[in-house]
C-alpha cells in the first residue's frame, strides 16, 4: 500500500500508467441509481462493454446536445449554490437558463434521429428545470426545490445509462 503514494520516488521510472488505467476504463466507479423510469431497476451498469444505445448525429447536431448538456450541468451547481447559501430565490435563474426556450434552438433535422423515449425524457428534463425556476419565483421553499432537483437528476442517470451520441 506504501507504494501507492508514488511521486516520491523519482528513481522508479515508469509514469503511473497503472494510475491512469485504472482511471480512464476501470468502471466501478459509477453507481448512479436509475430510478424507476427506466425499468431496469436499480442494477449496476456493467463495467464491461458499452451496451448504451447509439444515437448517430451530425457534428453540429451533437455539439448541440453536449452544450446543452454542460448548461444543465451549469444549472444544478447554480441551483445548489443558491440554496446551499440560503438564496433559493436565486435558484430561478440559474434553472431558467436550461428551460424550454433551449429546445427552440435545436436543429430541425436532429429530432428524427432521436429515440422518442429520448426526446421525451429531454423535454422531461427541460419542463422540470422549469418547474424549478416557478418555484424559486413563487415560495422558494428550499426543501422543494432539492427534491425537484433530485427527481430532475434521476432523468439525467437514466438518460446517460441508455444512450451515448456518436457521429455520422
Ligand atoms: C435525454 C437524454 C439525456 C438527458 C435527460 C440528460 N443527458 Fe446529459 N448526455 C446525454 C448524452 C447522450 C450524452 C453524450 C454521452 C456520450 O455520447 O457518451 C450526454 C452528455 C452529458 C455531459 C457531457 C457533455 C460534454 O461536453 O461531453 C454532461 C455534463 C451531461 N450530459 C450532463 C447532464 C445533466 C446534468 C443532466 C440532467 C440535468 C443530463 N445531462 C440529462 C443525454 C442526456
Amino acid at each position: 500500500m506504501e507504494g501507492m503514494n508514488g511521486m516520491g520516488m523519482p528513481g522508479q521510472g515508469g509514469m503511473g500508467m497503472e494510475g491512469m488505467g485504472g482511471g480512464m476504463g476501470g468502471g466501478g466507479h459509477m453507481h448512479h441509481p436509475v430510478q424507476s423510469t427506466q425499468g431496469s431497476g436499480t442494477t449496476m451498469p456493467t463495467p464491461g462493454p458499452d451496451k448504451r444505445q447509439v444515437i448517430l448525429l451530425s457534428e453540429e447536431e451533437r455539439n448541440f446536445v453536449l452544450t446543452e448538456m454542460r448548461n444543465f450541468l451549469d444549472s444544478v451547481q447554480g441551483i445548489i449554490g443558491a440554496v446551499a447559501e440560503g438564496k433559493p430565490k436565486d435558484a430561478g435563474p440559474a434553472a431558467l437558463r436550461s428551460g424550454m426556450h433551449v429546445m427552440r434552438n435545436a436543429p430541425q433535422s436532429m429530432m428524427g434521429k432521436m429515440p422518442m423515449e429520448f426526446r421525451m425524457l429531454g423535454m422531461d428534463t427541460h419542463q422540470r428545470f422549469a418547474a424549478i425556476a416557478e418555484e424559486a419565483s413563487a415560495m422558494a421553499d428550499e426543501k422543494k426545490i432539492l427534491k425537484q432537483l433530485s427527481e430532475m437528476l434521476s432523468n439525467c442517470g437514466a438518460c446517460h445509462q441508455g444512450y451515448r451520441i456518436a457521429v455520422k
